[in-house]
């Protein structure tokens, strides 16, 4: 990578945060279905991001993650209270840093960090706050007031706009496929943090770096 990167800008859920760190709290409640719980829950909540963009139904991410948490306790037939939705929702806020994470972006302080998510405010604000992580961000970036989420070109744009970087200027990171590709098509140089070991997506997005997990990039920047 060119020394040109002079910002480094960070998915949330899934780069940064496990979310499957609510499966816990999940088997907890719904004992032995944990696992089950986490996986449908978080693959409904992205499904109902691109559904709600593409309708033009925008709702804070907040209230997906609420209602793909319900369709996912339908779809296994659990019966669930008001208690345990909350309590798990709650989880949302407790979310576990991946190992390296923390280590990484204290190594990465020489640059502009910031994280730019899907997630609203009122969910992100604290989970960033309740982390070890937030002592090395220089800013938070929704998209509550946009109402467009990743990948529209029109959010990657609102993250731009906020930063006094060139496009050419930023590394983008994520380890959700989908979130990688819709930032290298709107022009960002791309580092995929390939966690999950997931083939490439097949959108014709050719990525600038791949790596498993954040030690990768300390050589490049
Ligand atoms: C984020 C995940 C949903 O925006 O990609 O944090």
């Amino acid at each position: 990578m060119s020394s040109s990167v002079k910002g480094l800008i960070f998915d949330v859920y899934g780069t940064l945060f496990d979310v499957h760190s609510v499966e816990t709290k999940c088997d907890t409640l719904f004992k032995g279905k944990g696992k089950e719980i986490s996986t449908l829950w978080h693959q409904k909540q992205i499904e109902y991001s691109f559904l709600r963009q593409l309708m033009g139904q925008y709702k804070p991410f907040s209230e997906i993650t609420l209602q793909s948490l319900k369709y996912a306790l339908n779809q296994l037939d659990i019966s669930y209270s008001k208690e345990e939705i909350t309590i798990l929702m709650e989880t949302y806020k407790e979310l576990t840093p991946y190992t390296e994470v923390e280590d990484a972006l204290q190594k990465l302080a020489h640059k502009k960090l910031i994280v730019f998510s899907n997630g609203s405010r009122d969910m992100l604000e604290p989970l960033i706050e309740n982390s070890p992580i937030a002592r090395f961000l220089d800013m938070t970036i929704n998209v509550d007031d946009i109402k467009q989420y990743k990948p529209t070109p029109a959010s990657y744009t609102h993250a731009l706009n906020k930063l006094n970087l060139k496009r050419e200027e930023i590394l983008f990171l994520s380890s959700n496929g989908w979130d990688i590709s819709g930032a290298k098509s709107f022009g960002f140089q791309t580092s995929w943090i390939n966690r999950t070991r997931s083939p490439i997506e097949e959108v014709d997005q050719k990525l600038h770096y791949i790596y498993q997990d954040l030690n990768g990039i300390l050589a490049l920047v």
